[in-house]
């Protein structure tokens, strides 16, 4: 059977990213570490584009958002408050036969025929198990194959040349209880905690033990107070972070999807409480109350409207860096999906090749996280409003969204084949990412029509230098001119300028110092002073 298209679109895409320099697999000479990923120099501008762009718009350019860095490995008790050491954990089965670990509800149903096995015998010795094994069959295949892997199972309990004991054979449908590559009986469901250890000092004791964090969100409640002192912010106010976090997943997949070093953006908002907003207000604005197109923040807004606005918010930030609406699709998490701190969470899903999957998750968290924190540090967590002449403990509303697997949305959205004429004129496949010039990694490369012209070479680099405080510029002399388009393309680069003769004046004055500039998406070159070169630019990119 072909192959689904979506799965060579991938292939094309890590292809790609290889190849161009945007992700390399984590130490890949020594075959790869699963779940870690280094990104190249492409890469890493993308990465940071993305990085400055949410800072940005996140705490730049509001009044009521500041930021924080904190440190990675934190206070174990952290983790304890958090629920993380008792809950952050997923449900595991492990292959009998090979040990492999998948995520139990990443195994897809299955139906056939089940071949049980209540233990074997060892031919010759009489050694006997009665360990019980269990294989399942798609239809149509032979009884033999269950009893091959069933052999090899008692094989590796020591017993040679096994004998099959009290086979018996049973239609299951649907079942989970099988490794879907093997067919080989899975364990129990068991639970594993996702946070990587690790011991602070030169003793590895219980009570040395730390946690690379799971996510960046907890460093932002347990400082929120100092940040709230230092700052002079008064509630309602966000505090907003971007940094690494670690997850032992279980099964690192779709690339860099689901990896186990990431970074997270995210956002704490803290609002009043319902009950104070009623007392300062007389009534607390809902979400049946507003229109949410016309969401502008009110005091009398409760956790619901805020929730909705930062819903809004966000996907007009994935719309401002070239995700259209309808690459994305935002999902209201039902009552039994909810995490237990959640009063409601929408994810913002994206359209992948491998499918519709989250790329941030906005949850209202209401006053779980500080509480917790009060409780288990002894501090209080209390803010004294003087507006409401009241003393809370604030709720919280998070946004809160992975930078790598936007980047992998991003890179994604951008891939594009079209036709264009090569040198000759006759039409070729072209791959080009149409990245949204404010993320794209390089914004404008710069190329002399003739690398064996010096004026034109000498001008060009003035071009390049003129430029280059102001945005990433690449200067490319290499092969014709052509060729050089089709690799800025394939790097998304969204604008090309070409220093020709007409530049060094000599097709007449009135052409002298002025250049192509070819645009990525529709190829079309235009005319232009090199003078208007920077003030045009810089308005596309920012
Ligand atoms: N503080 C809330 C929190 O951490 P989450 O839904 O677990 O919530 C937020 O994570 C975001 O972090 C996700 O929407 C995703 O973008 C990113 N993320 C989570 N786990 C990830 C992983 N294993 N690999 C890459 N990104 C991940």
């Amino acid at each position: 059977m072909a192959e689904p298209k979506t799965t060579e679109l991938m292939e094309k895409i890590v292809s790609l990213c290889k190849r161009r320099g945007f992700i390399f697999q984590s130490s890949e000479i020594y075959g790869g570490l699963n779940g870690f990923w280094d990104y190249g120099p492409l890469g890493a501008e993308l990465k940071r584009n993305i990085k400055d762009c949410w800072w940005r718009s996140m705490t730049q350019l509001r009044e009521d958002v500041v930021g924080l860095e904190a440190s990675i490995i934190m206070h174990p008790r952290i983790w304890e408050a958090s629920g993380h050491t008792s809950t952050f954990s997923d449900l595991m089965v492990d292959c009998l036969l090979t040990k492999k670990r998948f995520r139990a509800d990443q195994i897809e149903p299955q139906s056939g025929t089940a071949y049980f096995y209540t233990g074997a015998t060892e031919d010759g010795t009489g050694k006997e198990t009665k360990d019980v094994f269990s294989v399942l069959l798609p239809p149509g295949k032979p009884p033999e194959s269950a009893r091959k892997v069933a052999k090899q199972f008692y094989q590796q309990r020591s017993i040679n040349n096994p004998t099959l004991l009290g086979e018996r054979v049973e239609q299951v449908k649907d079942s989970t209880k099988y490794n879907p590559e093997n067919g080989s009986l899975l364990t129990e469901p068991r639970p594993f905690n996702l946070m990587l250890e690790t011991y602070v000092g030169p003793v590895q004791s219980s009570e040395n033990k730390s946690y690379l964090r799971p996510e960046t969100a907890q460093a932002i409640f347990v400082q929120y107070k100092s940040v709230l002192e230092a700052s002079r912010q008064k509630v309602p106010f966000g505090i907003c972070q971007i940094g690494k976090a670690f997850r032992n997943e279980i099964n690192p997949r779709n690339f860099t999807f689901r990896s186990r070093e990431f970074e997270q953006m995210e956002l704490e908002f803290f609002i009043r409480p319902e009950e104070v907003i009623q007392k300062m207000t007389g009534s607390v604005a809902k979400l049946s109350d507003s229109q949410p197109s016309t969401l502008n923040p009110q005091p009398n807004w409760g956790w619901e409207l805020w929730h909705k606005y930062w819903v809004e918010e966000r996907v007009k930030w994935y719309e401002s860096i070239g995700l259209s609406r309808d690459t994305l699709v935002e999902y209201w998490q039902k009552k039994d999906e909810l995490a237990h701190y959640a009063k409601a969470t929408v994810d913002i899903l994206f359209k992948f090749p491998f499918g519709t999957q989250e790329l941030e998750g906005i949850a209202a968290r209401g006053d779980f996280d500080l509480t917790q924190h009060q409780k288990f540090s002894g501090k209080s967590m209390e803010y004294f409003d003087e507006e409401a002449k009241a003393k809370y403990v604030p709720h919280v509303i998070e946004p809160s969204a992975g930078v790598d697997r936007l980047a992998l949305a991003l890179i994604c959205n951008a891939y594009c084949e079209d036709q264009a004429p090569d040198e000759k004129g006759k039409m070729e496949t072209r791959v080009v990412m149409k990245f949204h010039p404010r993320i794209a990694p390089l914004k404008v490369a710069v190329f002399p029509l003739l690398k064996n012209k010096p004026e034109l070479v000498n001008k060009t680099k003035e071009v390049r230098d003129l430029l280059r405080p102001h945005m990433t510029v690449f200067y490319d002399e290499a092969g014709a001119i052509g060729r050089r388009y089709r690799r800025q393309d394939e790097a998304g680069t969204p604008f090309g300028v070409t220093i020709d003769f007409e530049t060094l004046g000599e097709k007449g004055p009135d052409l002298k110092d002025t250049v192509t500039l070819r645009d990525r998406d529709s190829m079309k070159q235009e005319r232009m002073k090199i003078s208007e070169l920077v003030p045009l630019l810089v308005e596309k990119i920012r």
